[in-house]
């Protein structure tokens, strides 16, 4: 940081009016509501507004009260979260709506929201100080990004050092009357001005104060100290199917996409043919001369610090045909129960894809 803070409230004299003038209309800012804040901060934790917006709609709709959700069912709550990914979230928001429910009021302060599951530091202030009006700084990397800049911090902020520092330094400019408000509008802004990649300076009324603008850097701030090294998964699907039946699993507790259904999955420690892995199930599969597709092969798909390349494949047999019997942890059901379960982004897709009935 290249000087020191000795006028605090020049942000917020900026960034409010600025709010005020180009804050993004969104439902849950139309709304006091606890509940409906806490939904849209645990949506909003790793989705673009764009795409959260139609699941919270959604969420509203189907459970308009905590006490809705908390008597859902988990897989009922996991359906209606399918494709926004990061599904921890959809699990612990359904164990906190259960735990909210039976004290039967809302935790009113960051320090009691945190103690719920899938409420860190950050949401829990962001619920706290937009719901209660507590006077507490929501740091994201929208934050780190608008201070960062402003103030030209050179200590990452991925550090306990670093998240220290920025966490004082924004609790120390909080806007006393409008918290929300003022965490709102420096989420606003580092959406809408002061972007990641090219931001708005020739229009932005904070420039005069941005030691990072002054000194042509933009782009070398918010600094960060760690590279995430991303490692490869193999994936190999077989959806193996006869007589109005589909073999399916319920994901464990241990791995990506916990509880989760999928079809029948080999996992191989390098890429390799579906078709030829060494593997006694599925040799005995393939000696019972199923109908072999093969759908696709090496399908990227993203996770935070993996890639995955996944292999779908389809096994079926004529309806007089009997099917293998189903290995360990997995199971027949009907192909019209498919759109009751939730399955991961990608072979939802892919199912989706294949036209198998009643997928939509
Ligand atoms: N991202 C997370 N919470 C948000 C909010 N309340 N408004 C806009 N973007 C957000």
């Amino acid at each position: 940081m290249k000087n020191e803070v000795n006028n605090t409230t020049f942000l917020s004299d900026i960034i409010l009016p600025w709010y005020d003038a180009h804050k993004r209309l969104l439902p849950w800012r139309d709304t006091g509501d606890p509940y409906k804040i806490w939904l849209s901060e645990i949506i909003l934790q790793q989705t673009r507004i764009s795409q959260g917006m139609a699941y919270y709609q959604r969420f509203i709709e189907q459970f308009p009260c905590v006490e809705d959700m908390a008597a859902a069912s988990e897989d009922k709550i996991l359906k209606l979260w399918e494709g926004l990914g990061y599904y921890s979230r959809a699990r612990n928001m359904h164990a906190t709506a259960r735990i909210i429910a039976q004290e039967g009021a809302f935790p009113n302060s960051a320090q009691e929201l945190i103690r719920l599951k899938g409420i860190g530091p950050y949401t829990a202030a962001a619920i706290s100080s937009i719901a209660f009006g507590e006077c507490i700084a929501a740091v994201d990397g929208n934050a780190y990004r608008v201070l960062g800049r402003i103030f030209a911090i050179d200590t990452p902020f991925d550090t306990t050092v670093g998240k220290h520092l920025y966490q004082q330094l924004a609790n120390s400019m909080i806007a006393p009357e409008r918290p929300g408000d003022f965490n709102q509008a420096i989420m606003d802004f580092g959406s809408l001005q002061c972007t990641p990649l090219s931001p708005q300076c020739l229009s932005c009324p904070l420039a005069i104060h941005c030691i990072a603008h002054s000194e042509g850097k933009e782009e070398q701030y918010p600094v960060k100290s760690k590279t995430i090294r991303i490692t490869q998964r193999y994936l190999h699907y077989y959806l193996i199917m006869g007589q109005g039946k589909v073999l399916l699993h319920k994901r464990n507790d241990q791995d990506i996409w916990k509880r989760l259904y999928e079809p029948f999955l080999i996992e191989s420690p390098h890429p390799c043919d579906p078709l030829t892995i060494n593997h006694p199930w599925l040799e005995q599969a393939i000696s019972l001369h199923p109908h072999i597709h093969i759908i696709a092969r090496n399908i990227p798909h993203q996770l935070t610090h993996r890639q995955l390349l996944i292999d779908f494949v389809i096994f079926s047999w004529e309806t007089d045909i009997s099917l293998p019997p189903a290995p360990d942890g997995y199971e027949y059901l009907p192909i019209d129960s498919l759109s009751q379960l939730a399955f991961p982004i990608p072979v939802r897709k892919w199912l989706t894809d294949i036209q198998l009935p009643d997928m939509h």
